[in-house]
């Protein structure tokens, strides 16, 4: 995926990190819960793929402890600024999901809240997730309203989200395998969406060199 793919998007997401947090709002149980499915313990490492302002990095920071650390990604030097001004201790990296600058196996949770359908490359961006997660950790994607309600609201918003959808079970299913990565749980109501996926059994952990044994 070329640079210039993400321009349109970037310039989207910097211009709505001016009033985002008055905008969207929180919902404190689903974002314990995401928390939650995540399995962090002290010291580990999480990856928050989309991080935005950064709502959801104070929960991960809490999780991971002093000794741990938190990644916070984003394509929207903007949004990137609010997150670094809320969580300074947070490692903040501008860059695609579809190009995470992060080594094979370094993070034991690899959490995307709400901006999963964004990504242009769905796949390669699963992908890369797959690959920086450490052997039995855990992949979240995760969305506080339903698939449906989602994606109804992206067609009314229209501009450069119009068609940015969030894939349904058997689509997401098949995205997940591909990137070598199986379904732990998945769930799609009013209660929200929410996937969690980990390495497929001697996947990763089978064929890394670098003897990452943990899980
Ligand atoms: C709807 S916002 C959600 C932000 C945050 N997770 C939250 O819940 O408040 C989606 C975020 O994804 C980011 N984003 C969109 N496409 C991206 C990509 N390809 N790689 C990384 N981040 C991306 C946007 O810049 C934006 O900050």
């Amino acid at each position: 995926m070329r640079e210039g793919a993400y321009g349109p998007l970037r310039e989207f997401f910097d211009r709505a990190a001016v009033d985002w947090d008055e905008r969207v709002t929180v919902k404190p149980d689903f974002l314990a819960r995401v928390v939650e499915v995540a399995c962090l313990r002290p010291g580990d490492s999480a990856l928050d793929v989309g991080c935005g302002t950064g709502v959801l990095l104070p929960h991960l920071l809490d999780r991971v402890g002093e000794k741990g650390r938190v990644y916070a990604l984003d394509i929207s030097p903007l949004m990137l600024e609010r997150a670094r001004a809320r969580c300074p201790r947070a490692v903040c990296l501008c860059a695609p999901a579809e190009a995470i600058p992060l080594p094979a196996g370094s993070c034991r949770a690899v959490v995307c809240y709400s901006a999963f359908p964004h990504f242009p490359d769905q796949g390669q961006a699963l992908a890369e997730m797959a690959r920086v997660l450490a052997p039995g950790g855990r992949v979240v994607v995760a969305h506080a309203e339903s698939r449906q309600a989602i994606n109804d609201l992206h067609r009314r918003l229209g501009g450069p989200v119009a068609h940015h959808l969030l894939p349904d079970e058997a689509t997401m299913g098949r995205l997940v395998a591909r990137a070598g990565l199986r379904v732990i749980s998945f769930s799609d109501g009013p209660g929200g969406y929410l996937l969690v996926a980990g390495h497929r059994e001697g996947g990763w952990t089978a064929t890394a060199s670098r003897g990452a044994t943990r899980g």
